[in-house]
């Protein structure tokens, strides 16, 4: 008999198959904090369970919600960062680490081999690592603004680069993720060069789809708001904090979870007809100005 999965996606791979834990690889760049561990962990959670989940027999099989994890390969470019977020993970052989720093095309293709031979075909791959110092134009050294570049925009590319050319070779309908911000389309001071890097992975993530679909393989973006992590790398001023989270329509800074939930949607069938998009997620900052007042006066 034909499943619920298969009418509610005519003509595409069944739902189980494409969320069968043991064969997907998420491959998932800058590792070792805040919101990328929290995606790891998540993923490796819901890929079980969701796996059953597509079935129908959600409850039944919660308890394998946890067991049943995808296989994870995570770098970090800080080795403290990268063995955290591996015990945290457990699973030994499940998981693959390596020190990378995204910038360089010798050590994204050598965590991609590495990561390959240790858990197999990556069919998922997730852009990540990001930084965000803040410095007005005029005291910007050209340092700060190229290192933001590489890894904000050069990391992103030779990532994804690296990740479709294994599904091409090997004929996988895998979905590519990159991570932007809301800084795309909003600018804020200091920001110059992470507005402009952010602006830049939001069009490169436009291309990649256009020319990977007629391999069918999926390349949207997120945008995440005000997410609060640690910020061991790019910290920030508890002022910053508190002004950008009473602006937040939601009442909340986002938390890891949402933007890990969004990355599961998006690498899951009900996503299947959906390339080269923005998930903006963030609480409404970017549906429009919540600090304004009503603009009619009242009536006496
Ligand atoms: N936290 C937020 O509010 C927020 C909002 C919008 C977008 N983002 C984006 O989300 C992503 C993650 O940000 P986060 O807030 O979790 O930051 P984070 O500093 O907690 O994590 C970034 C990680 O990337 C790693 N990294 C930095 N440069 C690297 C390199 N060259 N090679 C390998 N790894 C490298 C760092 O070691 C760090 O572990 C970034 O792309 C960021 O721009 C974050």
């Amino acid at each position: 008999m034909e499943s619920t999965d298969t009418k509610v996606f005519p003509g595409c791979c069944h739902p189980t198959r494409i969320l069968r834990p043991d064969d997907r690889c998420f491959s998932l760049i800058g590792s070792a904090r805040g919101e990328k561990e929290v995606l790891h962990v998540r993923l490796q959670q819901a890929c079980g369970g969701r796996h059953r989940c597509w079935c129908g027999n959600r409850i039944r099989h919660r308890e394998g919600f946890h067991e049943a994890g995808a296989r994870l390969a995570l770098n970090d470019f800080r080795e403290p960062a990268l063995q955290r977020s591996l015990a945290r993970l457990g699973n030994p052989d499940r998981v693959f680490g390596q020190i990378v720093d995204v910038r360089r095309a010798d050590e994204v293709h050598r965590f991609f081999e590495g990561a390959e031979r240790a858990l197999g075909p990556v069919t998922v791959a997730i852009a990540n690592a990001g930084i965000y110092p803040n410095t007005p134009v005029l005291e910007m050294t050209q340092e700060e603004w190229d290192r933001v570049m590489e890894t904000n925009l050069r990391g992103v590319f030779l990532t994804c680069q690296a990740a479709a050319r294994r599904m091409v070779a090997k004929d996988i309908p895998g979905k590519i993720i990159t991570i932007s911000s809301g800084a795309y389309q909003s600018g804020r001071p200091g920001a110059a060069h992470y507005c402009a890097s952010k602006a830049g992975v939001v069009l490169f993530t436009k291309v990649l789809a256009l020319e990977l679909a007629k391999y069918r393989i999926n390349v949207n973006c997120i945008a995440p708001g005000f997410i609060q992590v640690e910020g061991e790398v790019s910290p920030l001023t508890e002022e910053y904090v508190s002004t950008l989270t009473r602006q937040i329509p939601w009442g909340r800074a986002g938390i890891p979870q949402d933007i890990a939930n969004g990355a599961l949607f998006l690498v899951s069938p009900l996503a299947e007809f959906m390339t080269g998009d923005v998930i903006s997620i963030n609480g409404g900052t970017s549906a429009g100005r919540a600090y304004l007042p009503l603009s009619t006066p009242k009536r006496t």
